[in-house]
């Protein structure tokens, strides 16, 4: 068929369709639909339509489909971008569709948080449902839903029961993301060849050259005016999602879903709900975070009782491994001793830290571990470690265990011995669990990032939850706001977090790795970075002598204080070996400072450049400042009239010292206090490669 003659048959169709709908609008009954809605300030406004103008060989054509577009005071920030879904049996949900009704609702509550950047999250949104039909011999239904807040968009796909689309194997779905702008981009790929995970540095180029990439994927417009994000919220029973570069000219990323073994991307049965796909909109970067869109787009939380959640410090048996001074398997350098876990736990306790990690505790590391997915045990300990004398030490310390998972990606294993593993845990007061899926390829041939992947990860929130345990994910797949639901989901890793400067052949995380790290994977939620590595040459490894070129830590000592309040965790290590912290002045700033907030307050903020933070204490007066830098030196005039007026607080400041400099002299530390009120600033110093932290507190 031409497309004229489609056009008009399909236009006949839709005005058919129109006109038996009971919950029709006015604006569904003219050829080109089009329905609107606003953010509560007016500034963001999301169309919808079913015609969108596309320009081949200098003609205007018309395609038909289910398209929107947004904008921002008046100004294009989404252009014209198709929705919809290709199945593996059934036709493409995609042309021939109309619009058969729409849905409004507006909210503005505020909720709190058990623990979080904030304590308290407004939820002030407009919602249109926008019904939608196919006009062809087949006519599945199918609903998109848009929630427009002030600081962004959220849409998901809601498909409704019905007899014509019962179950069903999505192979894409289809949705678009055309930009306006050729927008600067802040990006990781997705397309790595073998492992299939986060850890990678960072790159900044227009979007137009982007061919697959993850979120959230940070964009600025050229003009500046303009901050977006792209990611998704409430990632339950669905694969996870990439965007891919599908028309490079028009500026065009489309969501690009990680497969299961057999290539379907989702397999469900309506009624289904997809996550929502979120546009982050600020006016600058540095209003980005704290991002709380993904958080009002989780439901509520599902918890009762969440007395036995709490945020932490805490040390581990761990870095020692990196560094090669311990193993993980059994051996001379076993470092998951029962005598090196009660060294830790009186390292933690006279610290005031909540807890202690214990990584290759159990049985299944020996040889190499990454292919035991089928051998670790989460309930035997290796025998020179009596984890039932640790426990009892450690609550008699009031010290928390943090009991070590690595699966190696073996869902199957790990999925059969959860239920016990926990419940042992429990009797024994261990109340948390870092878990680990390092692997190249997932049994089945799944992406690590899968459907059946977040499904289990679901399964074990779910259950480390019914069994009172917190949880720290590495190797994750992307925080997309569980912790609303779920507040016993802390912290994830999913970057390249510290530990590639122990061990990475390319020299670890280069000094503006962290000022990226704020803008974009931190946007999704919490990071286990792992701050706090005073050793910043490695010099105390006991294993065979490190060549040069070797991984460091690549900022100074005062940038590694900082990272506390700039990389927000609710469990935070101080990942240095106990030794390293003995004698050092500096030390006193990681036991003095907050790991759960009232407020935050993004000061200052370049993407790739430069980060200024202050956060206030939750339940408490103090406020911390956090600033770090890349490889180049900074001044900020900082004002302090984010203080309570009228009352008198002494500034404690760990600053660079003189002659600090990342790569030449990291480690000169200057530590002083002075007065302060709200009608101070602080000028703040940064080195190269360095940073500040300063404590707040009131002057009695
Ligand atoms: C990688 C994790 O990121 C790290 O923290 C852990 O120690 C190792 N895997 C071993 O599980
Ligand atoms: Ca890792």
């Amino acid at each position: 068929m031409k497309l004229e003659s489609r056009l008009a048959c399909w236009k006949r169709r839709a005005l058919a369709v129109a006109a038996l709908s009971l919950s029709m609008t006015a604006a569904s009954t003219s050829a080109q639909e089009k329905v609107r809605v606003a953010s509560p300030d007016g500034r963001n406004i999301v169309t919808v339509q079913t015609l969108r103008e596309v320009e081949k060989d200098g003609k205007i054509q018309w395609e038909t489909g289910l398209f929107y577009h947004a904008e921002r005071d008046g100004r294009k920030v989404i252009m014209p971008s198709r929705l919809g879904f290709e199945f593996r049996d059934a036709q493409a949900l995609r042309d021939s569709l109309t619009i058969t009704g729409t849905a409004r609702n507006a909210v503005d509550e505020t909720w709190e948080q058990p623990w979080g950047e904030v304590a308290r999250v407004r939820d002030h949104h407009n919602e249109l449902r926008v019904s939608v039909a196919e006009t062809g011999e087949s006519s599945r239904r199918f609903d998109v839903v848009f929630r427009v807040f002030d600081d962004g968009i959220g849409f998901r796909y809601e498909l409704p029961k019905q007899p014509e689309l019962e179950s069903f194997n999505i192979t894409e779905e289809l949705t678009e993301f055309s930009f306006a702008d050729n927008a600067r981009a802040w990006w990781i790929p997705s397309n790595r060849p073998r492992l299939d995970r986060s850890e990678m540095l960072y790159a900044s180029s227009p979007l137009s050259v982007l061919d697959s990439v993850q979120t959230p994927l940070t964009l600025e417009t050229r003009d500046g005016s303009t901050a977006i994000v792209i990611h998704e919220a409430h990632l339950v029973d669905y694969p996870r999602m990439f965007l891919a570069g599908v028309k490079l000219e028009d500026r065009t990323l489309r969501a690009a879903l990680a497969p299961l073994g057999d290539g379907v991307k989702a397999r469900g049965r309506t009624p289904f709900t997809t996550p929502w796909r979120t546009i982050q909109l600020a006016d600058r970067a540095a209003d980005l975070a704290p991002s709380v869109i993904g958080l009002n787009l989780n439901p509520p939380t599902v918890l009762g009782d969440l007395s036995w959640i709490e945020p932490m410090k805490y040390v581990g048996i761990w870095w020692a491994m990196h560094i090669n001074k311990w193993t993980w398997g059994s051996g001379p350098r076993h470092g998951a001793t029962t005598q090196n876990a009660k060294h830790y736990i009186d390292f933690a306790a006279a610290n005031d830290f909540g807890g202690v990690l214990v990584e290759g505790w159990n049985l299944g590391w020996d040889g190499d571990y990454m292919s035991n997915r089928e051998l670790f045990s989460f309930t035997k300990p290796y025998p020179d470690y009596d984890l039932v004398e640790v426990a009892a030490y450690a609550r008699r310390k009031g010290v928390g265990l943090i009991a070590h998972n690595e699966t190696s990606g073996g869902l199957v294993n790990y999925e059969r011995q959860m239920e016990d593993a926990f419940a042992l845990y429990h009797s024994l007061g261990i109340n948390a669990v870092k878990s680990g899926y390092v692997t190249d390829t997932i049994a089945g041939g799944h992406s690590h990032y899968s459907q059946e992947m977040v499904q289990h990860h679901r399964k074990v929130i779910e259950a480390a939850a019914r069994h009172h345990i917190m949880l720290d994910v590495h190797e994750p797949v992307h925080a997309t706001g569980e912790q609303r639901t779920y507040p016993n989901m802390m912290t994830r890793e999913g970057a390249r977090g510290q530990e590639y400067n122990a061990w990475s052949g390319d020299g670890g995380n280069p000094p503006e790795h962290e000022t990226i790290l704020f803008f974009t994977r931190m946007l999704a939620g919490p990071m286990d970075f792992t701050p706090g590595v005073f050793d910043i040459l490695i010099a105390s490894t006991d294993g065979p002598p490190r060549p040069p070129e070797a991984a460091r830590v690549r900022t100074t000592l005062a940038k590694q204080l900082a990272l506390y309040v700039v990389l927000y965790s609710p469990m935070q290590m101080a990942a240095d070996l106990p030794e390293n912290y003995e004698g050092q002045p500096a030390f006193q700033f990681i036991k003095d400072v907050a790991v759960d907030w009232e407020e935050t307050r993004v000061l200052e903020g370049r993407i790739g450049d430069y980060v200024v933070v202050a956060r206030q204490e939750r339940g408490g007066p103090d406020w911390f400042i956090g600033a770090i830098t890349d490889e180049e030196a900074r001044t900020f005039e900082v004002p302090l009239s984010f203080l309570p007026a009228g009352r008198r607080f002494v500034a404690e400041i760990y600053a660079d010292g003189e002659g600090a400099h990342w790569l030449h002299d990291p480690f000169p530390i200057s530590i002083s206090s002075r007065p302060v009120d709200a009608g101070s600033t602080l000028s703040l110093r940064l080195a190269p490669g360095g940073g500040q932290a300063i404590r707040i507190r009131p002057a009695e």
